[in-house]
Order: structure tokens, then C-alpha cells, then sequence
């Protein structure tokens, strides 16, 4: 454990074009916690103009693991660039005190929280044998293509995310749809893919074959999480395989045994994802094929 108020004193920035001075930034209110540390809404002032932003820092006694996840997700970012589809790079503080992240803010929170507060209510919910009302199908679309959108261009710019999931998908204005959290990020451009030594402790859930068995993450085994992904945003953000552990879940899955349809899933969105959990991952769709796929189902629906 490391004194993280003392670890960035004396250094030079990071990335110079993108320090951020301590005194422009104003704290607000937790949006978020994790062991690494805390989001928190923020103000920030450049040439008299403020800005809504979120400001990610870490503990002020944290793992030296957790730094380097940080520093990691900050050249992601830095590298990634623009895009509407992706939580945009504000700044970050790196010199002078505890290393502080800031991004674009995203008034309308994390994916899976909207999914679940938006369920249909027993309430609304009518009684013809159709199972309830309709759900808002073509926004829920909406939000695989938005995020393929997002990971085609990651993995155009020879990213792997390796924690794609609905808790790492923030909603902008409009409920644009935008990947976030890339501190398990790699950038893969020497190799094409990236093989951990360590078993890490991703969540098994969204975790591809290959990725579970052979410690190998590649764009492919992204997409296998993008199917997983598809299947929370279908359910409104039910935990994938349920009660199910994680061991019982490694015996299953080389048998062939995949998620079930969810209820109210359509048929052909349900085709899509299982294509993403096939085994091989050469046999998995792309993530512009995946765009394309369901740009035609959502005309299909309208
Ligand atoms: N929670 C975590 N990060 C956030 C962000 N960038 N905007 C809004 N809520 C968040």
C-alpha cells in the first residue's frame, strides 16, 4: 500500500496536453464507489467557462494494482480519442497530489441502473397472455447498436475493453449509450491479443471461452461479453445465469450450454447474441457485422 496524496508529487505530467491544474476543479456529489476508490460529479472552470464533469480518483490508500489500472485506463483514453459512442477524456490531474481522472459527465447514469429502475411495473404491467406491456424495444435495440458502434471503433483503434458489461455503459443526454470503465483495458496493436498470467478477477460472467480456459482476450472475446450485454439489456438487467456459481458455470459451458431467450426477447435478437457465445471465436460475428445486424433488425421492428 502506497500514499497516493505523496506518489504524484514532485513528477511530471502524464500528458502534458491533457494536465488539468487542482484549483479548476470543484467536488460534488459520490456517483460512484468501488474498492479501487470514487466517482464524484464535478465543476470544472477553464477560461471562465464551467463544465459539468466526473472525477475518478483513487484511495488515499490504495494497491499499487489499482494505480497502475488508473494510469492504464488514462492512455486508453488518451489513445482512443473521440467518440460519441465512447465516455470522452476531459483532463486528469497527475502532478501534485493523488492521481485524479476527469471525463465527461453522463447525466442519465449506468446502463444497468436504467435498465432495472425502467422495468415495467405489476402497475402498468395489463393481463393479455402476452406477457405485460411492451417494452420500449426499439430504445433497448438501440443501446446494442450504440455500443457496437462504440466497440467498433475500440477495436479499430486495437483496443480490448475485457469488462464489457451493462454496469460499464453510461447514458449521455438523449440516452446515447457510451462504453466506459477501461481500467482492464490493453491495447493489443503488438500482438492481437493479450494473455494474462494471472487468473484476474474479471466477473466469469461475461467472460469468453477462451478468455475463461486459455486466459487469452482478444476484440473477438469482447464480442462474446457484447452478447452477455445484449442479454442483460433484453432481461432489464438481470444477473446472467442466475444463481448459478461461477465453477458450475466453467463445467456447463463446454457442453454447448448458452443463455436462454429471455421472455421477451424478439427471436432474431436473440439469434444475435448467441452468435457472439460460439466457442470458436473466429465464428463470432464482428462488431461492424453486429452493428449492421441490428441496424436491419431495428428497421425490421419499426
Ligand atoms: N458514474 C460513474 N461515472 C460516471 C460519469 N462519467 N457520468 C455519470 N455518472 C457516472
Amino acid at each position: 500500500l502506497k500514499d497516493n496524496q505523496e506518489s504524484a508529487k514532485g513528477s511530471r505530467p502524464l500528458h502534458p496536453g491533457w494536465e488539468i491544474s487542482r484549483s479548476s476543479l470543484k467536488l460534488g456529489k459520490i456517483l460512484g464507489k468501488g474498492q479501487f476508490g470514487e466517482v464524484r460529479m464535478g465543476e470544472l472552470r477553464k477560461r471562465g467557462i464551467t463544465q459539468t464533469v466526473a472525477v475518478k480518483t483513487l484511495k488515499a490508500f490504495s494497491q499499487e494494482k489499482d494505480k497502475e489500472d488508473l494510469i492504464g485506463e488514462l492512455d486508453i483514453l488518451v489513445t482512443v480519442g473521440r467518440h460519441d459512442n465512447i465516455i470522452s477524456l476531459v483532463g486528469a490531474c497527475t502532478v501534485g497530489g493523488p492521481l485524479t481522472l476527469v471525463v465527461e459527465y453522463a447525466p442519465n447514469g449506468c446502463l444497468k441502473d436504467w435498465l432495472r429502475n425502467n422495468r415495467p411495473t405489476e402497475m402498468n404491467r395489463t393481463d393479455n397472455r402476452n406477457n405485460g406491456i411492451l417494452l420500449p424495444m426499439e430504445q433497448l435495440i438501440t443501446f446494442g447498436i450504440d455500443i457496437a458502434n462504440g466497440m467498433t471503433h475500440l477495436a479499430s483503434m486495437q483496443c480490448v475493453h475485457r469488462d464489457l458489461a451493462a454496469r460499464n455503459v453510461l447514458l449521455g443526454k438523449d440516452l446515447t449509450a457510451k462504453i466506459s470503465d477501461f481500467g482492464l483495458s490493453r491495447d493489443i496493436y503488438e500482438e492481437s491479443e493479450y494473455v494474462t498470467s494471472t487468473q484476474s478477477q474479471l466477473p466469469i460472467r461475461w467472460i469468453a471461452y477462451e478468455s475463461l480456459f486459455y486466459q487469452v482476450y482478444t476484440t473477438q472475446s469482447d464480442v462474446w461479453s457484447f452478447g452477455i450485454l445484449m442479454w442483460e439489456i433484453m432481461t432489464m438487467g438481470k444477473q446472467p445465469y442466475g444463481r448459478m456459481t461461477g465453477k458450475e458455470l466453467m463445467e456447463l459451458l463446454p457442453s454447448g450450454y448458452r443463455l436462454e431467450k429471455p421472455a421477451l426477447c424478439p427471436q432474431d435478437v436473440y439469434e444475435v447474441m448467441k452468435s457472439c457465445w460460439e466457442t470458436l471465436p473466429e465464428n463470432r460475428p464482428t462488431f461492424p457485422e453486429l452493428k449492421a445486424t441490428l441496424d436491419r433488425i431495428i428497421q425490421d421492428h419499426k
